[in-house]
């Protein structure tokens, strides 16, 4: 058992990533993302607070950084020293202490281990004026983060040739086609109605661009949560997440992909099954008992409780990725087992068919998700929470000029809290950092798992779109088109293209409809993309991700699992260097490809 390897994930769960941490000077131990600040005091008898503020923390109240007094000796200033955070800019506030009046404010962007002097002194020009600047002694390190972007697509790309020379290339596609096609496997209902891994029987168009999906959300997700090099650009938004393509693209990588690929996979592999005349009722127990163990699974994994000394019950965390993947599926497979009605064959000359027959078909589920989506508007803002303002989609804390320091996440953390409890749900949310949030706040919790299953039902959409219009490439495309413009469109409306003024910001933690919408509309973009290349005119046969997307039950659990051992994680010998974590981290994921890879070639798939 690696205990260092856990020590190190304990304590940055407990106390989440330093932001500022205030020491003598000279004994300023600097962490990653952090700079030295010494602050001049040259004002002749007077006292100054230094309040700090990150520019990213929307309406966040000043926090106090270090009192700096008086030294009682003209020309001999007093001097602290401070380490602050350089992931974003940082907005200083000096204050007299004695008269609580402003001195003076400034907005800077410290870089990385950069040594800077803040000197605070009367102004040779005015007579009571007082000027603030900010000297640079040191440099920060050059942590050309572009520099490492490009090194980090450049890897896989890298990767990607050597896997595709190491096997032999004919060789590959000749045992994809017989596994595809085996009769084995079309013949079984167990291998057909795959949660995650679906092969077509023989008649079905080839998919791959499905799978491929799913294992680059699977891969990008594996590394981002393995530190993705621990830069905050791959950390979890700490509220509201911006709309800028970069961003966009990282927050995708979560989990969120996998629900609307798990949308699409569910209504193949369903309709293939029910094709072949299985009966419902068997069906359902299957989607029970599958939703059942991806539930216990997701239990176990979320709770390895080693920080907080022996598993018990009073701690047990209930919601995770997992759990709710399973009652997403559950839902979602339950709507459509009900209501499914049988693909009809090829309707490229019958006049019955209409050209929305994908939706149309299906107005019974729809009725059922837009209800939902009304319980989860009507919950999110209408419910009256004690203490709260109703309607809340603030982070809490020092949030919102500090006035709701206990309503992080409005409803959807108050349902939470009130039918799990404070102890059942996660204790560390993303802005406890910046928005120092002090309420328990689980991001996988009830009211979000609403809008999860409207997204998976955007995924089956998807596989809608696929299979009813089978080998019309074009009416494939104008449909994916067509979904991705018009859930962009709902997106913009819904946040007025602005990260935290919108009528409901895109925000992972509470899993808001226009996240919904951006990452759907992101997703039929990305179909869109892979559909033609993959599946059509078979450009690239989705190595190697499609391996991780074939076995991808595995890699997630594994991931999990084994994150603090051996060859996904070793000794730094610099534990606050960008590069060597990116290194790492790039290394394990690469080694799940490869297992994932390996078990592909062994046929070995773990189904539930
Ligand atoms: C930062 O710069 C100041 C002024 O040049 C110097 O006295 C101090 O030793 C430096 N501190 C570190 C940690 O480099
Ligand atoms: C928030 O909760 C803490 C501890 O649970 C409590 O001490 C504090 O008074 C609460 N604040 C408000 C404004 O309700």
């Amino acid at each position: 058992l690696n205990f260092k390897g856990w020590a190190n994930h304990c304590r940055a769960l407990l106390t989440g990533h330093p932001v500022i941490s205030r020491a003598a000077l000279g004994h300023v131990d600097l962490k990653m993302d952090q700079a030295l600040l010494l602050i001049h005091n040259e004002l002749r008898g007077t006292n100054l607070t230094v309040f700090w503020n990150s520019e990213r923390c929307y309406h966040c109240l000043f926090q106090v950084l270090v009192n700096v007094s008086w030294s009682g000796k003209p020309g001999k200033p007093s001097i602290a020293a401070v380490a602050v955070s350089t992931q974003h800019g940082s907005l200083l506030q000096l204050n007299d202490t004695l008269e609580e009046k402003e001195v003076c404010r400034l907005e800077y962007k410290f870089g990385e281990f950069g040594n800077y002097s803040l000197l605070v002194k009367q102004a040779h020009n005015g007579d009571n004026e007082t000027a603030c600047d900010i000297v640079v002694n040191k440099n920060p390190i050059d942590s050309n983060l572009r520099m490492y972007i490009f090194l980090f697509i450049y890897s896989l790309d890298d990767f990607h040739n050597w896997i595709s020379k190491a096997i032999n290339s004919r060789e590959t596609d000749r045992l994809i086609n017989s596994e595809l096609g085996s009769p084995s496997r079309a013949g079984s209902i167990g291998g057909d109605a795959q949660l995650e891994a679906w092969h077509p029987p023989a008649a079905s168009p080839r998919l791959r661009c499905v799978d491929t999906f799913r294992g680059i959300a699977l891969i990008l997700m594996v590394f981002v949560n393995y530190g993705g090099g621990r830069y905050w650009y791959f950390k979890h938004s700490s509220w509201n997440g911006k709309i800028f393509f970069l961003k966009v693209l990282l927050i995708t990588v979560f989990f969120s992909r996998f629900v609307f690929i798990m949308g699409s996979s569910v209504f193949l592999s369903m309709t293939s099954v029910l094709q072949r005349g299985c009966s419902k009722f068997k069906l359902l127990g299957k989607i029970a008992w599958r939703s059942f163990l991806l539930i216990c699974i997701g239990v176990v994994i979320v709770n390895p409780n080693y920080c907080l000394g022996p598993l018990s019950w009073d701690k047990v965390r209930i919601p995770g990725v997992l759990q709710r993947l399973g009652v997403t599926y559950f839902v979602v497979a339950v709507l459509e087992l009900i209501f499914a009605k049988p693909v009809p064959e090829s309707c490229a000359s019958e006049r019955g068919c209409f050209s929305l027959r994908d939706i149309i078909f299906s107005w019974p589920q729809w009725l059922f998700i837009l209800m939902l989506e009304s319980i989860w508007l009507g919950l999110t803002f209408f419910l009256p929470v004690p203490g709260c303002p109703t309607g809340y989609l603030g982070p809490g804390g020092i949030g919102d000029w500090g006035k709701y320091p206990n309503c992080t996440g409005g409803a959807a953390g108050y349902i939470d809290r009130l039918l799990l409890g404070d102890d059942h749900i996660y204790q560390h949310p993303s802005s406890a950092v910046l928005y120092h949030t002090e309420v328990a706040y689980d991001p996988e919790g009830i009211l979000g798992t609403i809008n999860s299953i409207v997204m998976a039902f955007l995924g089956i959409q998807a596989g809608k779109i696929l299979l009813y219009y089978k080998d019309q490439t074009k009416d494939i495309l104008i449909r994916f088109t067509a979904w991705c413009c018009f859930l962009g469109l709902i997106s913009v409306a819904l946040t007025k293209v602005s990260e935290n003024e919108g009528f409901i910001p895109i925000n992972k933690n509470l899993w808001s409809i226009s996240y919904v919408t951006t990452l759907s509309s992101f997703a039929f973009f990305i179909l869109l993309i892979l559909y033609p290349i993959v599946d059509v005119k078979g450009l690239w046969t989705g190595t190697p991700f499609f391996y991780p997307g074939m076995n991808s039950i595995l890699v997630y659990v594994g991931h999990e699992v084994f994150e603090n051992y051996f060859p996904f994680q070793w000794k730094l010998q610099d534990n606050q260097s960008h590069k060597e974590h990116l290194t790492q981290n790039i290394v394990a994921t690469a080694i799940w490809v490869l297992i994932a890879y390996v078990l592909y070639k062994k046929k070995v798939f773990w189904k539930i």
